[in-house]
């Protein structure tokens, strides 16, 4: 191809579709007003029929297929030299529970779609170009989230996280990863890391839908904080027990959840914070319980801060606890720091996508990402494309055919860039 055919090469934006449709029949949970979303929990049986099928078509199209000792899956299209470390891109195919289709899978089907255009259209790169699905990368299954990637990058020993146990039903990550036919022999951490790392996603946030932007050239992700916390008491007879005698896990949990709301109203920016889990033993109607296990998630673009939000929610809950009468654990469940990425990776996609005449914006992440484990190894940015009506994490997860096709084409451009002809 020449150099001017190949700056019109365009991905088939059809074939995306019907991919991302196609693996949302996995797992597929269909809500009260016909949202059709996904639930395939990380090393469920779901997940092991999304990652059948994306093999699948990772093989039909001839490409290198190997797994890793936690599961990722990496597929590459050799360059024309073998020596050179080859440019990766890719997510993850695992949900959360009430999850949608484009979350995850559409960088990776966006990233295989990228290689199947380079395949029909004869396009060699010098670089080899390998598509990635990383393993848990919700972690609303296994805690932290991002495991795989991290494990990838060194980030937490192997044995450490196959041992791992799942929020919901106790299994073990080893013992799942087994059981679904995905502990492959790849060592992690990896012997070699990629040249570079781009990854396209959804936003997943309302940003770029309420400014009429096309895309989202990532600057960073935000740091993360999940930490579990159980508030024991004194179980007793609802109707028997005076009011000034009880102790009463509840209380304190639910004090806890409106100090949250109340301290990011406080600390103000971008502080976020959210208990999103929580359960009551023995949760019965007439019945103080005898403890509450929840967690909360404070993130914030700004270390010093979050790490202040961290220390306020831990003397409040000590406070509470305290006046209640109860005891109190917790248990660091994910931390990671915030993440800049690559100058140049960034420009590279800000320019790539303007010269595709698209509109774009500069932003942080919200959400947690892969390309934050990969920033550790090798130059990384992200393109993000809108979310419809700004809800990720949702059955009702939404994102036009254009604004896939306008991602697509940005990691396209990107990746042959970085692969080089
Ligand atoms: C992962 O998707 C997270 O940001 O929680
Ligand atoms: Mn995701
Ligand atoms: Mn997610």
């Amino acid at each position: 191809m020449s150099d001017r055919s190949l700056d019109d090469l365009r991905i088939d934006v059809g074939r995306l579709v019907a991919r991302i449709e196609e693996l949302g029949e996995i797992g597929r949970v269909l809500g009260p007003n016909g949202e059709r979303g996904c639930a395939r929990l990380a090393l469920t049986d779901a997940d092991r029929d999304g990652r059948d099928l994306v093999v699948s078509w990772m093989r039909d199209l001839g490409l290198d297929v190997a797994i890793d000792a936690i599961g990722n899956v990496f597929a590459t299209r050799p360059g024309r030299d073998s020596s050179l470390a080859p440019v990766m891109t890719g997510s993850h195919i695992d949900t959360v529970r009430t999850g949608g289709r484009f979350d995850g899978n559409l960088g990776v089907l966006g990233g295989l779609e990228v290689i199947e255009t380079l395949i029909r259209h004869d396009v060699e790169t010098e670089r080899g170009i390998a598509v990635a699905f990383f393993t848990d990368e919700e972690g609303a299954r296994f805690a932290p989230d991002m495991l795989g990637s991290l494990v990838h990058v060194g980030g937490l020993p192997l044995e450490e996280a196959l041992d791992i146990r799942a929020a919901d039903d106790g299994a073990r990550v080893g013992d799942e990863l087994q059981r679904i036919g995905y502990a492959g022999p790849l060592p992690c951490p990896a012997a070699a890391f990629p040249h570079a790392f781009v990854e396209l996603h959804i936003e997943q946030g309302p940003i770029l839908e309420d400014e009429g932007v096309q895309i989202g050239v990532v600057e960073g992700v935000q740091g993360i904080s999940w930490t579990e916390v159980t508030v024991t008491g004194q179980s007793a007879h609802a109707g028997t027990t005076p009011m000034r005698l009880r102790r009463d896990p509840g209380v304190v949990a639910a004090r806890l959840t409106a100090f949250v709301r109340d301290l990011t109203r406080e600390l103000g920016g971008d502080q976020v914070g959210t208990v999103g889990r929580m359960e009551f033993h023995p949760n019965l109607v007439n019945v103080v319980p005898a403890s509450v296990t929840f967690t909360v998630d404070v993130r914030n673009t700004d270390e010093a801060t979050l790490r202040v939000a961290e220390q306020r929610v831990h003397a409040e809950l000590q406070r509470l606890v305290e006046e209640e009468g109860c005891g109190a654990t917790t248990r660091t469940l994910a931390r990671f720091e915030p993440v800049e990425f690559d100058p140049a990776m960034i420009d590279l996609v800000e320019s790539t996508a303007q010269r595709l005449g698209c509109s774009t914006r500069r932003m942080p992440s919200g959400a947690g990402h892969d390309a934050q484990m990969l920033a550790r190894v090798c130059p990384t940015s992200m393109i993000f494309v809108p979310s419809a009506n700004g809800l990720s994490h949702n059955l009702a997860e939404h994102t036009d055919a254009a604004d896939l096709e306008r991602g697509a084409n940005t990691l396209l451009h990107v990746l042959i860039e970085r692969a080089g002809l």
